[in-house]
């Protein structure tokens, strides 16, 4: 492996081989990001979930370590899978679980029983049942113990709900300070509920309060997470939100799995929705990213709440096993840092990209400038795959502007990202984007709201990899994630105005160096 195939992301996390889904157990302990995810061992489909790991010291260069929890029974017919989950440094070893002086960091994941066995604790499972695990490290989250002698900590949904065995999963802990307790978040996703709990040591989970149906539900609802955020940087103003993974039923013109999120209050047990965070019917929502290609949102435990940062799965339900990448497959999408802005009096969920990407950007970037952009089109030639641009334009008489990246030299392939003066929103289309066969709804145009500044300025940041583009529109309020995979000699870049000129073009295009190197 040489982190050099065709599509490898480059400053993305992808596992040297193998199929990796959710993050999961994002955790920062002692100075090191943690990340663990949905990892097969076996193969590049999915299949004997186990939880991989992954550790860096800056959020942008990531060194994969060995497999933290291994489906028990493989490579045979698995017994138990290790579910998406959360994890936790337990700093006053509420669990019991620490030697001595060591912090035990605690996992706690969903088991997924493929039959019904006894477990070592006792508890009857039935086939197909999820329920809820727990696990500890001793050594900062390098290797794993579960909890045998009482696992499934969480062994059934709550009354009225235990018939949803089959679907009640994606544990998420945080401490509640104010309470002086751990609150677990967990999913019912067959009927878009997720259950509020609260325990005192990791083990005793009481159930507190649900949450749901709201918004979207047109697919099962998982992987919830629930976290604070100042309000315009105010630490003594908090709103919470709830994240909640959609699967199918993602953002307007997307096919398959999606993020939504919910802002609100929590007081300890229950969470409650601002009135303006839902809408009636269940129709539309809160999307978290507008692009095809962004699921599974899981935030970091052991931040502040300042310094709050998200990692999603750059992929989609839809075609995640058909997509073109071997012998890893699946990546992570860059970390996102995340805050709360009054914006046309509206809270509004701005994100960002993590600070720590310009520590692999080159120093030489390419700036241009134009007062009116009256061009059809302005070659910008041949600008590379690993990019980071910054660009931003006011309206004239143009209907569109953009900027066409990973294209070839005969423009046959590309990718045009851009901004509808008329509807008001960033576009991707992908529709020739390169490998575009594995599936029949990958070759689409995905759009994503977002309104001028108060200075009539629109900007976007797009971060530009082997096999995915991310946008970052305005300060960050809306954002599109999407996949492509376009030749290796797709490298060229053009700027576009159609229909007309635009005003006050500002590009910069820093180049992003590997972090595989
Ligand atoms: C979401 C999900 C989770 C589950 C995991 C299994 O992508 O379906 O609900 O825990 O993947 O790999």
């Amino acid at each position: 492996v040489n982190y050099k195939e065709p599509y490898r992301p480059q400053f993305h996390f992808s596992p040297a081989k193998n199929w990796i889904n959710d993050p999961a157990g994002l955790v920062h302990h002692n100075g090191k990001y943690h990340m663990y995810f949905q990892y097969n061992p076996g193969g590049i489909e999915w299949g004997n979930m186990s939880w991989g790991h992954a550790t860096s010291d800056d959020l942008t260069h990531w060194e994969e370590q060995p497999i933290a929890l291994l489906a028990r029974g493989y490579p045979d017919s698995a017994s138990e899978m290790f579910f998406t989950g959360s994890a936790v440094a337990d700093v006053h070893n509420t669990s019991g679980f620490a030697v001595e002086d060591k912090t035990p960091l605690v996992a706690i994941y969903t088991s997924s029983y493929p039959i019904a066995q006894t477990l070592p604790s006792g508890k009857k499972v039935k086939e197909e049942q999820q329920s809820q695990s727990i696990a500890y490290s001793l050594d900062d989250g390098m290797t794993w113990t579960t909890y045998d002698a009482g696992n499934p900590v969480i062994h059934n949904p709550p009354a009225p709900f235990e018939n949803q065995y089959k679907n009640f999963r994606d544990p998420f802990v945080f401490w509640h300070d104010q309470s002086r307790k751990w609150v677990l978040v967990t999913a019912l996703a067959e009927i878009h509920k997720l259950v509020l709990w609260t325990s005192d040591n990791l083990k005793d989970w009481k159930a507190e309060s649900e949450f749901g149906p709201f918004n979207a539900v047109g697919g099962v609802w998982e992987c919830p997470n629930l976290f604070p955020l100042p309000v315009d940087d105010d630490q003594s103003k908090m709103k919470w939100i709830m994240v909640v993974g959609l699967n199918p039923g993602g953002p307007p013109g997307t096919v398959g799995s999606g993020t939504q999120f919910f802002i609100g209050s929590f007081n300890g047990t229950t969470f409650v929705p601002d009135d303006d965070s839902v809408y009636p019917g269940n129709q539309t929502s809160n999307w978290m990213d507008w692009g095809p290609d962004y699921y599974a949102a899981a935030s970091y435990n052991g931040l502040n709440d300042a310094d709050r940062t998200v990692i999603g799965w750059v992929n989609n339900w839809q075609y995640a096993t058909a997509i073109p990448a071997a012998p890893w497959h699946g990546a992570m999408a860059a970390p996102r840092h995340l805050s709360l802005k009054t914006i046309n009096h509206k809270t509004t969920l701005i994100q960002q990209v993590h600070k720590n990407l310009r520590v692999i950007e080159s120093n030489g970037s390419i700036t241009s400038s134009w007062k009116t952009f009256a061009e059809e089109k302005k070659d910008l030639g041949s600008v590379g795959k690993t990019l980071d641009i910054e660009l931003e334009f006011s309206s004239s008489d143009a209907n569109e502007f953009g900027i066409v990246l990973q294209a070839t030299s005969d423009w046959k392939q590309k990718t045009r990202i851009g901004y509808n003066f008329v509807s008001k929103e960033i576009f991707v289309d992908r529709t020739e984007s390169g490998d575009i066969t594995f599936d029949k709804t990958f070759a689409s145009v995905y759009h994503a709201p977002l309104t001028p500044n108060s200075h009539g300025i629109v900007r976007l940041r797009i971060l530009v990899d082997w096999s995915s583009v991310e946008v970052f529109g305005g300060e960050g309020e809306a954002t599109l994630t999407a996949q492509i995979f376009a030749s290796r000699n797709a490298t060229f870049a053009q700027l576009f105005s159609n229909g007309g000129s635009t005003k006050n073009v500002e590009l910069g295009i820093h180049k992003v160096s590997s972090i595989w190197n």
